[in-house]
This record gives C-alpha cells, sequence and structure tokens, in this order.
C-alpha cells in the first residue's frame, strides 16, 4: 500500500466512531478512562466481549459480530490502516457491536480490567520461530499471564494458525501448564468436526496460505 493510500486511512481512522487509539502514555499510567469501562461507555449493553488480537483487516471481528449480534467485539492491531478496512465495513454494514482498537497487544493490561473479557480469537499470528524472537511470540508465557489477566475465570482462547510450529509449540505449553485443551485440530479443512466460524471465515493471511495449499490449524483452550 502506498503511504498516500495510508495517510488517507489514517485521517479516515480518526472520525470513525468505531476506532479507538489510546496513547501509551494514558495506558502506562492508567488514566485511560476506556478501561474497565468496554460495555458500559463504548457498547452501552452488557454482552460478552470478545477480542481478536493482530487482527489485520479485521475478518474475524467483523465475521463473528456478523455471526453473533449478542456479543460485543474488538479488534486489536497495530497497524491502522489494517483495520481500516474492517471498521469501514463495520460503518457500512451498521453493526454497531464492533471496534477497533489501534494498540500494541503487550499494552492489553493496560486497556482491559481485571476479568473484563470473555473470549479472545488470535489469528494467524507471526509465529517468531527464532529462539531470539521467542518474547514476540503471542502465546508465551508473559502473553498468556496477561490474557489470563483480562479474561474471565472460564473465558476462551482461539487459536486459528497456519503454523504447525505455532500449534505444536502453544499445545505443549498448554499442556505443560496443565491449560484445558478444549479442542484441536491440525488441518481443520481436510479434517473436519471444527465449529462453523473456523472454516467459514478465512482471513486476508489465510488465503495465502490455502493458496500454497498449506494445512490450517485450530486450538480452543482455557487457561486456569
Ligand atoms: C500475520 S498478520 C495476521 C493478520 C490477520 N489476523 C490475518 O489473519 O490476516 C499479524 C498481525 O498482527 C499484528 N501484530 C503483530 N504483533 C503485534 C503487536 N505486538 N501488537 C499489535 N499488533 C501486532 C500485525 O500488525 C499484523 O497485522
Amino acid at each position: 500500500m502506498g503511504s498516500k493510500n495510508k495517510l488517507k486511512r489514517f485521517k479516515e481512522n480518526e472520525t470513525f466512531d468505531n476506532v479507538f487509539q489510546p496513547k501509551r502514555d494514558e495506558l502506562v499510567n492508567e488514566t485511560y478512562n476506556l478501561k474497565g469501562n468496554w460495555k458500559e461507555n463504548v457498547f452501552k449493553n452488557d454482552n460478552p466481549l470478545v477480542l481478536e488480537l493482530g487482527c489485520g483487516k479485521g475478518e474475524y471481528t467483523v465475521g463473528l459480530a456478523k455471526r453473533y449480534p449478542e456479543k460485543n467485539f474488538i479488534g486489536i492491531d497495530i497497524k491502522g490502516a489494517r483495520f481500516w478496512r474492517g471498521a469501514k465495513t463495520a460503518i457500512e454494514e451498521n453493526l454497531n457491536n464492533v471496534v477497533f482498537i489501534r494498540t500494541q497487544i503487550e499494552l492489553v493490561e493496560h486497556v482491559f480490567a481485571t476479568k473484563e473479557v470473555d473470549e479472545i480469537w488470535i489469528t494467524f499470528p507471526d509465529p517468531q520461530i527464532k529462539y531470539k524472537r521467542t518474547k514476540h511470540r503471542m502465546t508465551n508465557l508473559q502473553f498468556m499471564e496477561r490474557y489470563k489477566k483480562i479474561l474471565k475465570p472460564n473465558g476462551l482462547m482461539h487459536l486459528k494458525t497456519d503454523s504447525e510450529f505455532m500449534h505444536g509449540y502453544t499445545l505443549g505449553l498448554l499442556h505443560g501448564l496443565g491449560h484445558e485443551v478444549l479442542y484441536a485440530n491440525h488441518d481443520v479443512y481436510k479434517l473436519g468436526g471444527s465449529p462453523e466460524e473456523v472454516t467459514e471465515i478465512q482471513t486476508f493471511y489465510e488465503n495465502q496460505y490455502l493458496e500454497k495449499d498449506k494445512a490450517i490449524t485450530y486450538i480452543r483452550f482455557k487457561i486456569n
């Protein structure tokens, strides 16, 4: 995408009612007034809160929001020019259970209060295979601790990825820590049996992997 187009999207994001761009300082200083108040102040209902982390263009955020109008959906990514697509679609289709937040996932515990969130989807995260990149891997121990903090006690986690490494790494970690794996499938299209939304919603990155005939995997789990 050209820089002109990016700038146009950044500008448009600022005018969208469904886009939030908290400042890092507000978050780390704990002065962000939406923390703990997303349902009441933003969605104006008491419906469950579902996050998509590293949402890219927000295919899951928007796709799930259409399927589950009785839940609230929040897509999170650091790249505003990407989620602009999802935010624009949500506005065009009058989806009032969708918002996007531009922030680093590392700061998620400053965006949401303890036990504020019901479910988290992680869709096609960069696997960060090199040992030196471990700290950026979105299902490592540190990230799991952050998710545990903001999730309700029985909150659900979903990981959909093309990366066999990420799938195996995450299963190993969950097993080692004694977390509950509710469902795991290492090839959702060939093996079948996954919930509908796992195969019926496809993301931008997913389509690129499907063209290369890569298996797509899915895990649903709880962090105890
Ligand atoms: C491989 S892309 C997948 C995007 C989308 N889920 C999809 O399937 O098409 C990973 C996304 O995560 C975002 N991301 C990676 N690390 C992040 C971080 N630490 N904080 C916020 N976003 C991050 C990137 O900007 C990118 O959009």
